[in-house]
């Protein structure tokens, strides 16, 4: 079993000391990325073998150019993967953190994932930093468009306003990141008492300087990953375990007299210092 799948529970030991943190923090931010919802089913980006970007080339499908180039090709490409995450369902690590919003005093989650999870959870504090999959936009006045007809030549839909193609709804490689969504997202970083960072390489920025910010700030960070990461030497707290084990686990500890926090299992807690 590959430590990205589904599988039975271990108990995950919880720092004494990092569960009241959080159970104390008054400001807390959560990161993720696309490792959160690889117990849901939906691929990685960088893990070797199953990671999108070992199998597709990223600047063949995910940059402006390549649409330009081959506007078909990268539609389909989105539209592929628009299909394949409508059945997926939110995983433990997703309502874990939804779990987390209702009992701490302020909360964000920043994701870097496309796939609509965390919102479909039950997240409201939520800013999606590289967009959204399920959603399409005109390719000339960034409209979002909720109805368009599949053309029959080979060629994209166009917008019914301006008849301009169509894209997804989501940020590529060479692209800004939205304005207002990054804004939010460093302002609370910059403010936050605790950042959980979970399922990503932390190798993308702007979204990986997020860490970075809540660091330098005096936050006490947290990584959730069953890897390595870039961000591994500056974290205070590592889980090496999946989010869908790792994340509820860490509520349960953090609020261990309320049953409905992070699901029903008894939270396993170690004495001392961080779980690294
Ligand atoms: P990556 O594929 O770069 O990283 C996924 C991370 O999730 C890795 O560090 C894995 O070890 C970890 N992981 C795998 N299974 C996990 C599990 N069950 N629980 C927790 N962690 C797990 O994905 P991102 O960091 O999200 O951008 O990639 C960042 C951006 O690069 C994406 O948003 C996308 C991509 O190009 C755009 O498309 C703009």
């Amino acid at each position: 079993m590959s430590p990205s799948s589904p599988g039975v529970a271990q108990p995950i030991a919880i720092a004494a000391s990092l569960a009241e943190a959080l159970a104390s923090a008054q400001r807390v931010v959560a990161m993720t990325g696309a490792g959160v919802s690889a117990e849901s089913g939906i691929p990685t980006f960088r893990d070797a073998l199953t990671g999108l970007w070992a199998r597709y080339d990223p600047l063949a499908l995910a940059t402006p150019s390549a649409f330009a180039r081959q506007p078909k090709v990268v539609w389909d490409w989105y539209a592929m993967r628009r299909d394949a995450i409508r059945d997926v369902q939110p995983n433990d690590g997703h309502r874990a953190l939804v779990d987390l919003e209702r009992r701490a005093p302020a909360f964000l989650l920043a994701t870097q994932n496309v796939d609509g999870l965390h919102g479909r959870a039950g997240t409201r504090a939520l800013v999606e930093l590289h967009g959204n999959l399920a959603r399409v936009r005109c390719s000339r006045e960034n409209r979002v468009v909720e109805r368009w007809d599949e053309p029959l030549d080979d060629l994209p839909p166009r917008c019914p306003h301006c008849g301009a193609f169509l894209r997804p709804d989501v940020v590529w490689f060479d692209e800004p990141l939205p304005a207002r969504a990054l804004a939010l997202a460093e302002d609370e970083a910059s403010r936050c008492d605790l950042m959980i960072v979970a399922g990503t390489s932390a190798e993308v920025h702007p979204a990986a300087s997020l860490p970075l910010i809540a660091k330098a700030a005096g936050a006490r960070l947290v990584e959730v990953n069953p890897r390595e990461t870039a961000l591994t030497p500056l974290a205070d707290d590592v889980l090496r375990a999946a989010s869908g084990l790792a994340l509820p686990a860490l509520v349960r500890a953090a609020w261990p007299h309320d049953l409905h926090a992070g699901g029903s299992a008894p939270p396993a807690r170690a004495d001392g210092g961080g779980a690294k």
